[in-house]
């Protein structure tokens, strides 16, 4: 799981290694039942990668709705019934404190059994097979982890099967893969890129700290109840709809005593205080699509 986490952290997504990510979950899709796909719930589209649509082709498919403890309950909802419409089951999960986690396990049951079923052999006590995958911080290691924590036993690899795979035992039918299938995010669509960004799912420079912050401030203020929970958070008092957005970041940057020489604000740190915040759900729960 260390693995995962430190090649998502320092891969920058060159063609090559789309290529090879991209080859290593077709070869593990090989193996498995069902998909489990992590989405970050407060931005379900920006945090998706459409391949998957593609590479999961004819595979069950669950929807793992993650964070949900960041994100705003109304747009995790609308979200939910989309992906129910197409025919794929949603669980949402905080995956820090393990709430939803029990229902991945349940739905992969169910998901595997219908695979069986379908494909009517009797096979006696089949295994289910699952993947964990989604772009990297969006939670694939701490869902694995807190699956395999509720009734894990580690299996050896697979004796016949070419790759060695480690698999996790879940329950008696159900087995996961430990090495999540790590997607490249969607970085092309710069809007798409500012979410991540804001949500702390790309680590790398896209914009810098002070345009990141008027982006966010823009996206805030598309939301009447956003901007309630920013004047509650800094306690700011005008009507913010009237202010530019560079200047509210000020406004933040006065009230957390972010001064420089001369009563100015420091905005590179004013930014930076407010992204954390932000980004750790301390102003609300706000989500970005
Ligand atoms: P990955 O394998 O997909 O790359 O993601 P990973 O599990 O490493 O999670 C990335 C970050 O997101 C971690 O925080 C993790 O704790 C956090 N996280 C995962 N699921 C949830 C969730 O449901 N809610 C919240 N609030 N956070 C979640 P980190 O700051 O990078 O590391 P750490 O502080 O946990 O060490």
């Amino acid at each position: 799981m260390n693995n995962a986490n430190t090649t998502s952290m320092s891969i920058n997504w060159y063609p090559g290694h789309m290529v090879k990510a991209q080859r290593e979950i077709k070869e593990s899709l090989k193996l498995i039942d069902v998909v489990v796909e992590i989405l970050d719930s407060r931005i379900p589209y920006s945090s998706a990668n459409p391949i998957v649509e593609e590479l999961a082709q004819g595979k069950k498919r669950i929807v793992v709705l993650n964070k949900i403890d960041l994100a705003d309950q109304n747009k995790i909802e609308k979200w939910e019934k989309k992906y129910k419409e197409e025919g794929k089951s949603v669980i949402k999960v905080d995956a820090s404190k393990g709430t939803g986690i029990k229902n991945i396990i349940t739905e992969i049951q169910r998901l595997g059994k219908e695979v069986y079923d379908a494909k009517n052999k009797k096979i006696p006590n089949p295994i289910f097979r699952a993947l964990i995958i989604g772009i990297p911080n969006v939670g694939k290691s701490t869902i694995i982890n807190k699956m395999a924590n509720k009734n894990s036993a580690k299996v050896g690899n697979k004796p016949g099967v070419t790759v060695r795979k480690q698999w996790i035992r879940l329950s008696n039918n159900v087995e996961l893969l430990d090495t999540p299938g790590i997607l490249w995010p969607n970085l092309e669509d710069k809007n798409a890129g500012v979410n991540l960004a804001l949500t702390g799912n790309i680590k790398q420079e896209i914009l810098d700290v002070e345009e990141l912050a008027v982006e966010a401030i823009k996206r805030i203020k598309e939301e009447p109840k956003y901007l309630e929970m920013l004047k509650n958070k800094y306690k700011l008092e005008n009507d913010l709809l009237d202010i530019l957005d560079y200047d509210i970041i000020e406004l933040i940057g006065r009230k957390r005593g972010c001064l420089v020489s001369g009563g100015r604000v420091d905005m590179v740190k004013a930014s930076t205080i407010f992204l954390d915040e932000l980004k750790m759900g301390k102003i609300g729960n706000i989500s970005f699509e």
